[in-house]
């Protein structure tokens, strides 16, 4: 089925448009409105922003492929990215990573059993000083140990896919 902004979201794009050079410029943003919506850059979203923005394809998918913040699948509502760089993994991010496993019974790439957390892998999230640390959809949480990490997800079990990416 085709992909199509909502009115609130195409005027939005319309003011995103007005801040930049030419529509090329103007690609991450539009992207990024169109993965709140949608959940995922699902390829009748690509033909959407190709359209939208007249651009080729084939450059909306070189840079969904390039920036990791662009999901090429869907995702579970609460998309868990866990930290293993350097500082993170001396400070326990292993530990952090195989507790999640386990509750979540799945493995990094893949979703919960329950269909509501995304588990993934990140390199360095910037926030080393505060190791180790997680990034759920868009907050950090960190300073983490597996008890207050499992009040975390506790408290993101319930939400929705709206819930999860309209803040
Ligand atoms: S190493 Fe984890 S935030 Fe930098």
């Amino acid at each position: 089925m085709a992909f199509a902004l909502t009115q609130e979201r195409e005027q939005q794009v319309q003011e995103i448009l007005t801040r930049y050079p030419d529509s090329r410029a103007a690609l991450l943003p539009v992207l990024w409105l169109c993965q709140k919506q949608h959940g995922w850059i699902s390829p009748e979203v690509i033909t959407f922003v190709a359209e939208r923005l007249n651009l080729s394809t084939a450059t909306i998918k070189g840079v969904v492929t390039f920036y990791t913040m662009f999901f090429e699948e869907p995702v579970a509502p609460n998309v868990v990215w866990v930290c293993r760089t350097l500082s993170c993994d001396l400070r326990g991010a292993k530990c952090i990573q195989e507790h999640l496993e386990r509750r979540f019974r799945c493995r990094p790439g893949e979703t919960s059993e329950d269909g509501k957390f995304t588990l993934l892998k990140a390199e360095c999230l910037a926030a080393c000083g505060q190791a180790p640390m997680v990034q759920i959809n868009e907050r950090y949480f960190e300073n983490l140990d597996t008890a207050t990490l499992d009040k975390i997800i506790d408290e993101h079990a319930n939400n929705t896919p709206r819930s999860a990416h309209e803040g």
